[in-house]
């Protein structure tokens, strides 16, 4: 695909679409007449961005021996926030427009309202992200609390739990992938930017002399991470920040970029946070966050580079680049090329009848593949349109079990991108579909 056609706003209607008509996505309480910028993930879309933050986990923590996990809490007190600069700083230019009262972000528009086209807009003022809630049944300031609006914070404040129980040592990162909140004054662009969205992200701690070594070497890994999954490397870049974008934590920052239907658009942020957010908890908290090199008998802050990705934003561009169009006899055929980790189904079982003795053979199939796979399972409408629907929602596999199966023990197995067919034994199924998935 060229970068012309990923540019296509048409392809972002037809992803929508699909991805409402199919069970990805559907707007929250639909019902009710949807909610702010919410969405809820349906049958597929559970399965695909689970697969999303599983291949993330793999990639991040399941290969390397030197990252842990944690899941830490989402409700978090003032003083975490106050620690990290958030309260102070995690601000955007928030201004009203005076003509259709619209509230805007200062930096996104060119000081006209994008709705009445007005130029009389008020002031900017600082409008903190945080969703501020109570714990427990008393509302006074003492039960302040906040929804994380990053998951990384717990990634610090676990940090000598961490070191003390998993004996690491620098270089060494903590892992976790879970929800974050953020109140966007202009949430928009389907599940690019929401109120509500999971974050996967990564605090490696170094030496600090080691800190810009491992920075670069974070940006690759990333790069290359969705390169892996199936991501066209036309559509995805590296873009270094100018000094005055630097958060207030950063001493360099480089985001991995997709090239959305309106332009370049954020992934993923690798950031070199030196020791700010130690120190800043140290202070704060009054507990030194340092590590101590007992050969050395040294005490010291490590540097933090921080890989920072999105993982429902992640799901939109897997889904995006992996939509495409063809003709297969003299029909359009829409089919996502999603890698076979990420594809809601790997494979589906399709009886060619429902007769009780293919059913019965069919579901035997099923179970064994199940064993190693989420195995879809559909015996309605005709074979010709049962391939295509698989094909509309990424499956890369089907299995076919017809009548001459119940004499020679073999199904057709078919593959979505070549909608290459083969004979093959039932005994020898899965042996195969596991080779042609994690074999290759
Ligand atoms: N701890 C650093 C941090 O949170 P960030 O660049 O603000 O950095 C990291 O967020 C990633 O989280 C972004 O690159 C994006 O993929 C995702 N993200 C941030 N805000 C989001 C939102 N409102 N909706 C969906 N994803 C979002």
């Amino acid at each position: 695909m060229s970068a012309e056609s990923s540019l296509d706003p048409a392809r972002l209607d037809k992803v929508i679409n699909l991805a409402k008509r199919r069970g990805f996505v559907f707007p929250s309480a639909e019902i009710y007449g949807g909610f702010r910028s919410t969405y809820d993930y349906g049958p597929l879309g559970v399965l695909m961005l689970r697969n999303v933050k599983n291949a993330w986990w793999r990639s991040m923590v399941q290969l390397r021996d030197d990252v842990v996990g944690i899941d830490a809490a989402i409700l978090s007190p003032p003083a975490v926030w106050a620690a990290s600069g958030h309260l102070a700083t995690f601000t955007d230019p928030l201004v009203d427009c005076k003509q259709c009262n619209e509230r805007l972000r200062a930096d996104q528009i060119d000081g006209q309202c994008p709705k009445c086209g007005s130029r009389d807009l008020t002031e900017a003022r600082a409008f903190n992200l945080m969703f501020k809630t109570h714990a427990g049944p008393v509302e006074d300031d003492g039960t302040v609390a906040y929804l994380r609006p990053e998951t990384a914070q717990g990634m610090f404040t676990n940090f000598l739990n961490v070191l003390t129980t998993t004996r690491k040592k620098p270089p060494f990162g903590i892992a976790q992938v879970g929800k974050s909140f953020r109140n966007e004054i202009t949430p928009g662009n389907f599940v690019f930017r929401t109120r509500e969205f999971e974050q996967m992200e990564l605090e490696f701690f170094v030496p600090p002399a080691e800190a810009a070594t491992w920075y670069d070497y974070w940006i690759n890994e990333r790069f290359r991470w969705y390169h892996d999954l199936g991501i066209d490397p036309n559509h995805i870049r590296i873009r270094h920040h100018d000094p005055e974008e630097l958060s207030h934590y950063s001493a360099g920052t480089a985001d991995v970029e997709f090239l959305f239907p309106w332009g370049w658009g954020e992934l993923e942020g690798v950031a070199n946070r030196t020791d700010y957010d130690l120190r800043a908890h140290s202070e704060a908290s009054g507990t030194k966050l340092e590590y101590y090199d007992q050969a050395s008998n040294e005490r010291w802050f490590p540097h933090v580079i921080e890989p920072a990705a999105g993982a429902t934003r992640a799901m939109m561009a897997f889904l995006l680049d992996a939509y495409h169009e063809d003709e297969v006899e003299g029909e359009t055929r829409s089919v996502l090329r999603l890698h076979w980790r990420l594809a809601p189904y790997q494979i589906a079982v399709l009886p060619l009848s429902k007769k009780p003795e293919l059913e019965e053979i069919s579901q035997r199939v099923r179970r064994a593949l199940a064993e190693h796979f989420m195995v879809d399972y559909d015996v309605t409408q005709s074979i010709g349109r049962r391939y295509r629907r698989q094909d509309e929602v990424g499956t890369p596999f089907c299995v076919t079990v017809d009548f001459d199966s119940l004499d020679d023990g073999a199904v057709t197995l078919r593959d979505r991108d070549t909608m290459e067919q083969v004979r093959i034994s039932i005994d020898a199924l899965v042996g195969e579909v596991l080779q042609r998935t994690y074999g290759r």
